[in-house]
């Protein structure tokens, strides 16, 4: 299939074009080539989407199938009514973030209830924002799309730092500030799994809304195989969200953040998504232990980032936790 990747100069999008390619698709990526370098064997065709004739260097080609990662809904719009034709497969790449409920475990994509769309393309440096953007974009792309609400998406070129906290502070062993409880539920996939999910839908002409999101597992569970896959000898002092909210650890991702970590029951929807349609449809989640390990590799090769709780803020955290045990 001749594949058109919108983006493919950054981690999923990369990812995609990788195993496009290496399922032998003619595979095309556009984007301005500023974000990094585009998988080997795909080539590059330099657009910007900001600008109003800015796909022209696309004229002429044909697609049989297009894959979007944009989060801006005039992108969309634009790249919908220059290049979408009957019969080409369409894949946007949403997020998790479009739901208004993130109370609610166990939500499927067919019938959680959406937050409103935004249609103007605005800085989405808030969540909310950004998953509204997002609920306009699905929009653009009409119901004949396959539309993919990736959740967390984990594995070696992570841009974000954010799952590579863990296999970064497991490998160091000792005592490991873990928030929440042991039972508390997280839910993430493996950039490449989603990968090869995408580029099956586009071969095998999937069409509809679903979740892309690996099984629901433990918190307890996932460091333990995360500290397994590294043999690394580590204790975990659980520490409750009360406290950590009080010494001012932050939730999700970015500094001072403690990765994955959401407060409870808040976001009790966010990391337990029921993923049964996607699965059925294909998607297929590879053990924990690979996508630590191979993180865990790829930092090792000298590459990051890696955001989170420095290990003197830990320190000083769980420090002051034990103070105020035997106080
Ligand atoms: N990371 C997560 O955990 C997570 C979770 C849920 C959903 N998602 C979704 O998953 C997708 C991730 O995609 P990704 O990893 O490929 O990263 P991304 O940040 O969505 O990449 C954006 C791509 O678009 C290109 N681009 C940006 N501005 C452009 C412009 N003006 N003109 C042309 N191209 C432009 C960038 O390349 P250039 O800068 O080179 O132009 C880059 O290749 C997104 O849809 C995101 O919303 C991510």
């Amino acid at each position: 299939m001749r594949i058109l990747i919108l983006g493919g100069s950054q981690f999923l999008g990369r990812a995609i074009a990788a195993h496009a390619c290496a399922n032998g698709h003619d595979v095309t990526c556009a984007a301005r080539g500023l974000a990094g370098p585009i998988a080997a064997g795909s080539r590059l065709i330099r657009i910007d989407r900001d600008v109003a004739d800015g796909l022209a260097p696309l004229a002429g080609e044909t697609f049989d199938a297009v894959v979007d990662v944009s989060r801006h809904p005039g992108q969309v719009r634009r790249a919908v009514a220059a290049l979408k034709r009957p019969g080409m497969h369409w894949t946007f790449v949403s997020t998790i973030s479009v739901y208004a409920d993130n109370r609610i475990p166990g939500q499927r994509a067919d019938t959680a209830p959406l937050r409103e769309p935004m249609i103007e393309d605005v800085e989405h440096s808030a969540d909310a924002i950004y998953g509204a953007a997002k609920v306009a974009c699905e929009q653009a792309v009409g119901t004949d799309a396959f539309i993919c609400r990736a959740g967390l998406i984990a594995g070696p070129e992570d841009p974000t730092g954010r799952f590579a906290y863990w296999p970064a502070r497991l490998a160091r062993g000792g005592e490991v500030l873990a928030p929440g409880a042991p039972d508390d539920a997280v839910q993430f996939i493996d950039v490449r799994d989603l990968a090869q999910w995408i580029v099956h839908a586009a071969e095998v002409g999937l069409t509809g809304i679903y979740d892309g999101i690996g099984p629901v597992r433990t918190r307890g569970e996932f460091l333990t195989e995360c500290a397994s896959a590294l043999n690394s000898a580590c204790t975990f002092t659980w520490v409750d969200r009360a406290f950590l909210e009080a010494h001012d650890v932050r939730r999700w991702a970015g500094p001072r953040s403690l990765p994955m970590w959401l407060p409870l029951p808040d976001f009790a929807g966010f990391l337990t998504r029921d993923t049964s349609p996607a699965r059925e449809a294909g998607l297929t989640s590879r053990p924990v232990a690979a996508t630590v390990r191979d993180t865990f590799d790829w930092l090792r090769a000298g590459n990051g980032p890696v955001i989170g709780l420095t290990r003197d803020d830990e320190k000083d955290v769980l420090a002051a936790w034990h103070a105020g045990m035997t106080s």
